[in-house]
């Protein structure tokens, strides 16, 4: 990789922590963070993150073995913390020897960020409040990604743009912070750096590289979107507490209107509770996904995408969009 002296002066906590030569993740994206991906980030020079998702211990065995197989380089698992056999996971990680383990999707239950520790492992967290954020990193994470609504996927209801200023200053001079979310440029990345962020996390730059799996028709919709395109998904019922999604909107959306109310009747009828009830609206998602990034069927399936998708123009290697992310930067900072 070039040198870029006032980018790595700033990356230096971020690189040192995680072990590359630059302090850019791809998080983790289900389905499209597999082995070819998180192995050509890696490889490239950033820290590509496996998106466990719903895997089985036995099938993030296999992918960890086949990604340590593309790459010598260092990367991260990224857990979602109700999966109902986290600490069997952990202990998949533990025996791979992962260097770093990213909790996603609520609050690390009791012990979990302990598990990770104890085989030596490095603990980045989520927090969707500072309070939060102070309570974790006292209570042994060792990083915190700090993720704003812009992002694709899952998201909280307040801009990365705010989340920085109220968190960076209280945390990044003694914390790893990175922050995500709404980040297409490099010209973004120094400004994050410049307030004390330790690097980045990029989801919806990186989801259509040449690498990625997706399908050709989700990279085609990715190409052809404008930032007005990728909506949160809105909450049907006020009974029923739905995680907003960030998704380019099609049918697939209005599927999911759909599918709220149904499981609100059932709901309302007596049928199921309300952890079953938002576990049916988790799987709705997982399924939705995997339809719009391996079937390629982008007008049922769910389209996740940030608003920095109307940046993702065309098909690039990874180690090309890092490149150009790390020029913009270093201009930006120059
Ligand atoms: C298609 C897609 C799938 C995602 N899946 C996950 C996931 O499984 N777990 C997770 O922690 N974050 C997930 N994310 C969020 C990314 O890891 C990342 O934090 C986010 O994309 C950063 O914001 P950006 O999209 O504005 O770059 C996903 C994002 C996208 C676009």
């Amino acid at each position: 990789m070039a040198t870029y002296p006032n980018t790595f002066r700033l990356m230096q906590r971020g690189c040192e922590f995680l072990g590359t030569e630059t302090a850019i993740l791809c998080g983790a994206m289900s389905w499209v963070s597999e082995r070819n991906l998180v192995a050509a980030i890696s490889n490239a020079g950033g820290f590509g993150v496996i998106a466990c998702g719903a895997m089985t211990p036995e099938l993030l065995d296999a992918e960890i073995a086949a990604t340590r197989a593309l790459t010598g380089k260092p990367f991260g698992v990224n857990l979602i913390t109700m999966h109902p056999m986290l600490f069997d996971l952990i202990a998949v990680c533990a025996r791979h020897k992962v260097g770093h383990v990213v909790l996603a999707g609520g609050i690390p239950p009791k012990g979990s960020v302990e598990a990770i520790r104890e085989f030596g492992a490095k603990v980045l967290v989520f927090a969707p409040t500072l309070a939060l954020a102070k309570r974790l990193l006292r209570s042994g994470a060792d990083a915190l990604v700090i993720e704003g609504s812009e992002a694709g996927g899952h998201i909280g209801p307040v801009a990365t743009s705010v989340l920085a200023q109220e968190f960076l200053p209280e945390l990044a001079e003694e914390h790893v912070v990175f922050v995500a979310g709404g980040i297409g440029q490099g010209g973004m990345i120094a400004a994050y750096l410049e307030m004390g962020a330790s690097g980045v996390q990029l989801g919806t730059r990186f989801a259509c590289a040449s690498e990625s799996i997706a399908h050709p028709a989700f990279k085609q919709a990715f190409f052809r979107a404008n930032a007005r395109d990728a909506e949160a998904s809105v909450q049907v019922d006020p009974r029923l507490p739905v995680i907003p999604v960030r998704a380019l909107k099609n049918k697939g959306t209005e599927l999911f209107s759909q599918r709220q109310r149904e499981v609100a009747a059932l709901l309302d009828s007596g049928k199921i509770e309300m952890a079953e009830a938002q576990l049916q609206i988790e799987q709705f998602w997982a399924g939705a996904l995997r339809r719009a990034v391996i079937d390629g069927d982008v007008e049922n399936g769910s389209v996740m995408a940030g608003q920095s998708v109307g940046m993702v123009t065309r098909e690039q290697p990874a180690a090309e969009i890092l490149a150009e992310l790390m020029e913009e930067c270093e201009t930006a900072l120059s």
